[in-house]
């Protein structure tokens, strides 16, 4: 179907067209209707028509899995066991030595491994400075927690790493890193760091929500140094939104029980007194799976892998250095982060809250991004020169997100166009130019927690949309 093109362009505009609501129009200020551009893609990208079109075809036959007698669940058991061999392929596991675990995001897949590996408070597991929450918090408490040091901007401190490695070998049993941040988009060199964790006798754990959606990805064979030994991400980032994500690591690491969440499903034999766990992936999926959004996700790897990722990530790099470029060249804009990115752009503007910003670009230009700290407050601080301060809880308990220190991001995906990002850069020079009567045309609303226009609430706005997505729904 998506045979032999070398232009870029058409696996862009083939899969733009395939978005789900791309052409949803919204009413900005001044009662204008302007068609809605979605750059907040690291956080959730759209569906896709075809697996949406798959789906409801798929559904004729849904039933609920395993252990069904009727056709509609035996065709649905085989659907959801089939799906974990794509998703595996789509990263390069190997079907005969990883298992292929269904989570609801990645956020549950590395809080199941932190459990899974059953460390001991002597063990030491490496994260870095630069990690989404959802890489810190879970391994606090588990393990002796080390951050990896990143530079003024943000990059990687690969020496310290090694030198972490040194100081505490053989007590580090896992490198737990972003393949890519949603931050800065900086990309971390996963493979390096596999072959240098091997050689310490720790494995590694690519936190790969930002990588996955934007580059194709090879966890390399087990026999290789640079493997990858366990992976996870979230199918919200890859065109995919309906609850599903995976964890991806070593077999063995899954038969050690009992697992992190038990009952149904997860047991051959149970006894009063005795449990025979289920092998993995059955043992790690407790209670009845999202088979449609197993389905899904599944469905999704494969139209992409045939539109080809590398086409899209080769549009998505030369959008992302366009924008890049662009932005250095507007005064008054802080750019965080170096250049080796995925689509990622963090910036502030002098003299502007980030809120702000972000709020001028959503009722003015009908542009979604997002501000704050991103679930990643260490990594801000650190690229705003800020110190902790406790003082800043106030701040979040009084919803002041006019002031609570933070950045506006970009985030773009292989669907996104030139002409979109050249919009973007219109809206942000006239903001830097005009900062002062915007800042006069908006008021912050604390009950929201944001800024709106003041000629009319956001909330009123947010109101009208909703009402009308919803007319005809049971809402
Ligand atoms: C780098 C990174 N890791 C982890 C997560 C958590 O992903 P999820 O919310 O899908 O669990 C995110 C979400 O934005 C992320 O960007």
């Amino acid at each position: 179907m998506f045979m032999n093109r070398s232009n870029p362009a058409v696996e862009v505009m083939i899969l733009r067209k395939n978005i789900k609501g791309i052409n949803q129009r919204i009413l900005v200020r001044g009662k204008k209707k302007k068609r809605y551009i979605h750059f907040d893609n690291a956080a959730s990208t759209p569906a896709l028509v075809p697996v949406l079109n798959d789906m409801s075809r798929f559904l004729e036959w849904y039933s609920g899995v395993h252990r069904g007698t009727g056709y509609k669940s035996m065709v649905s058991s085989r659907v959801y066991d089939d799906c974990h061999q794509v998703i595996g392929r789509f990263v390069n596991a190997d079907p005969d030595r990883d298992s292929i675990i269904m989570v609801n995001n990645t956020t549950e897949g590395i809080n199941k491994l932190s459990y899974r590996l059953h460390l001991k408070p002597s063990d030491v597991v490496m994260t870095t400075d630069m990690e989404h929450h959802s890489n810190d918090l879970p391994w606090r408490g588990k393990a002796t927690v080390v951050y990896v040091k990143v530079d003024k901007d943000g990059v990687l401190d690969i020496e310290h790493a090694a030198s972490i490695f040194r100081k505490n070998y053989p007590r580090v049993k896992l490198l737990t890193v972003c393949g890519a941040s949603n931050v800065t988009g900086h990309v971390n060199n996963v493979h390096l760091l596999a072959e240098m964790a091997h050689e310490y006798g720790a494995r590694i754990m690519v936190d790969g929500a930002q990588l996955v959606p934007h580059r194709s990805f090879d966890m390399k064979s087990h026999s290789d140094p640079r493997h990858i030994d366990f992976i996870a991400f979230s199918g919200h980032k890859i065109f995919t939104p309906f609850g599903s994500g995976a964890l991806i690591g070593p077999r063995e690491v899954f038969t050690q029980n009992p697992p992190d969440y038990t009952g149904g499903g997860t047991v051959k034999i149970v006894m009063k007194k005795k449990v025979y766990w289920s092998d993995p992936p059955d043992s790690d999926e407790p209670g009845s799976p999202n088979v449609t959004g197993t389905y899904a996700l599944a469905r999704t790897l494969t139209y992409l892998s045939r539109l080809g990722m590398d086409k899209l990530q080769e549009h998505e790099e030369g959008l992302t250095s366009y924008l890049l470029e662009q932005i250095g060249r507007i005064p008054g804009v802080e750019l965080y982060g170096s250049t080796d990115r995925v689509g990622v752009v963090t910036f502030n503007i002098k003299g502007l809250p980030h809120a702000l910003v972000g709020a001028v670009l959503c009722y003015e230009a009908g542009i979604g991004t997002r501000t704050g700290c991103f679930c990643a407050q260490n990594y801000v601080r650190h690229l705003l020169g800020l110190k902790e301060n406790h003082e800043h809880l106030k701040l979040y308990d009084q919803n002041r997100n006019d002031k609570i220190p933070g950045m506006v991001r970009l985030s773009l995906a292989g669907y996104n166009t030139r002409e979109e990002v050249d919009y973007f850069l219109q809206w942000l020079k006239d903001i830097v130019q005009n900062k002062y009567e915007f800042k006069q045309r908006y008021k912050f609303f604390i009950e929201q927690g944001s800024f709106a226009p003041v000629d009319f609430t956001g909330g009123s706005l947010v109101d009208k949309v909703y009402k009308r997505c919803m007319k005809g729904s049971v809402m």
